[in-house]
């Protein structure tokens, strides 16, 4: 079960409802973490098959935990801060995604469904599946209300855009700043940090390193996300916040987006349950939640070890495996897991757990990069499309990329990285500027 720390200020405390059940939650933490923290676990169904869903990233990039909330589908909401009173729906269930009717559908068609070929045969049973399945598809129902308020719209100008609020975003930003340039640095994440907010060594440096950006001067908008670039349009990279639009135009951006917790091939791996490491230290190093009593950590690296360290310090059982030697083949358990199945040297065992941490190799989060038309190459060991730069860190005319969406490097080279970067993205807007 996870468990808070009983310490916990009880003033901070809130309510939230999931499909009118109260829950408590905690200011400062998302909606995603107080549906775990008291064990709710499912919190939608896929769109197909109707298999249960739970959150996996806790990153907003996996989609794993989209529910309706007050009325508007489709929130992610590992990405919105508990608020007093806030209602939280499941979709794509029928009557809940706790015990969801339509989940028939994955034991009736246990082995693939193919919906272009279902019931073709007879032209009445073609209509009426028809009928049923637009009935069914799509994600979500329209939110209660039209929305009434547009978001007032801004253009500004900047020497220096960053675009990602993670380590070696912070470090870019600051030397960026320090060097001269007016710095803009955008996050989408409920707060600063990015990946290291999950990591036990680096964690307790966030405040710090904030600061540092904030006495260089470097201007931070949060829970902000660059949603477009449009080079026909003087290089306009359009940034939604939650106040405005605001349409930029920049001498230099520095891409610093990071990457994403991506899961491993095994039967299931998609069951509530499965999650990322990065998951397991947000839960326990943000929001104070011990995600789990046991649980089966997958794939081997120094983050990794620090956090089943640190896991175990808080009480929890960690069985650490690498997936090399020993590999995860299943888990067992369906709206949540109860069990590992693991194969080694060609036998298996089942492991009882509470949850599954996968603990591969990041992806770069590339995609916005690639807008800019920045050149990306394929690197399994750097865990997927990286974008290609020069010593600078320059991968185009104003645009330069640091950090993890480069490949994989973890936090420290990142830190180093993103500072030189920084530094070379300033340079080159005062030579533009001359
Ligand atoms: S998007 Fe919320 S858990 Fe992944």
């Amino acid at each position: 079960m996870p468990k808070r720390p009983s310490q916990r200020k009880s003033e901070d405390s809130l309510t939230i409802h999931c499909n009118g059940a109260p829950i408590r939650g905690f200011a400062g933490e998302s909606l995603a973490a107080a549906l775990f923290a008291a064990d709710q676990q499912v919190v939608s169904r896929s769109l197909k098959y109707h298999r249960p869903r739970g959150l996996f990233c806790m990153d907003g990039h996996c989609g794993g935990c989209l529910m309706r909330v007050d009325g508007v589908p489709n929130i992610r909401i590992c990405m919105e801060p508990c608020r007093e009173g806030a209602r939280l729906e499941t979709q794509n269930a029928f009557p809940s995604a706790e015990r969801d009717l339509l989940g028939a559908v994955d034991f009736v068609f246990a082995k693939g469904m193919n919906h272009h070929t279902l019931m073709t045969g007879s032209k009445f049973l073609n209509r009426v599946t028809q009928k049923i399945v637009r009935h069914l598809s799509g994600l979500g129902n329209l939110p209660d209300a039209v929305a009434t308020t547009d978001l007032p719209s801004q253009e500004r100008e900047v020497e220096v855009l960053v675009l990602g609020g993670g380590g070696a975003g912070l470090a870019a930003a600051t030397a960026s700043a320090k060097a001269g340039a007016t710095t803009l640095l955008i996050d989408e994440g409920l707060l600063l940090g990015g990946s290291l907010r999950s990591d036990p060594r680096y964690a307790d440096s966030i405040q710090d390193r904030v600061q540092q950006a904030a006495d260089a001067g470097v201007e931070i908008l949060s829970r902000s996300c660059a949603i477009a670039h449009i080079p026909e349009e003087d290089n306009t990279t359009v940034v939604i916040t939650p106040e405005r639009l605001v349409r930029l135009r920049a001498t230099a951006t520095v891409h610093a987006t990071g990457s994403y917790a991506q899961n491993a091939l095994f039967e299931n791996n998609d069951r509530p349950g499965v999650i990322a490491m990065r998951a397991a230290g947000r839960l326990l190093l943000d929001y104070g939640i011990r995600p789990a009593d046991s649980l089966c950590m997958v794939g081997k690296s120094d983050a990794a070890e620090a956090l089943a360290a640190t896991l175990r310090e808080a009480g929890c059982d960690v069985m650490h495996i690498d997936h090399d030697s020993e590999q995860l083949v299943s888990a067992r358990g369906t709206k949540g897991v109860r069990a590992a199945l693991i194969r080694r040297d060609g036998k298996t065992r089942e492991h009882a757990c509470e949850l599954i941490v996968i603990a591969t190799t990041p992806s770069p989060a590339s995609e916005l990069a690639r807008q800019q038309a920045a050149e990306v190459v394929f690197d399994g060991q750097a865990g997927g499309f990286a974008v290609r730069t020069d010593e600078r860190g320059q991968c185009g005319e104003g645009v330069f990329a640091c950090g993890d969406v480069c490949g994989y490097m973890g936090p420290l080279r990142a830190i180093e990285h993103g500072a030189l970067v920084g530094q070379a993205a300033a340079a080159y807007a005062r030579e533009v500027a001359r």
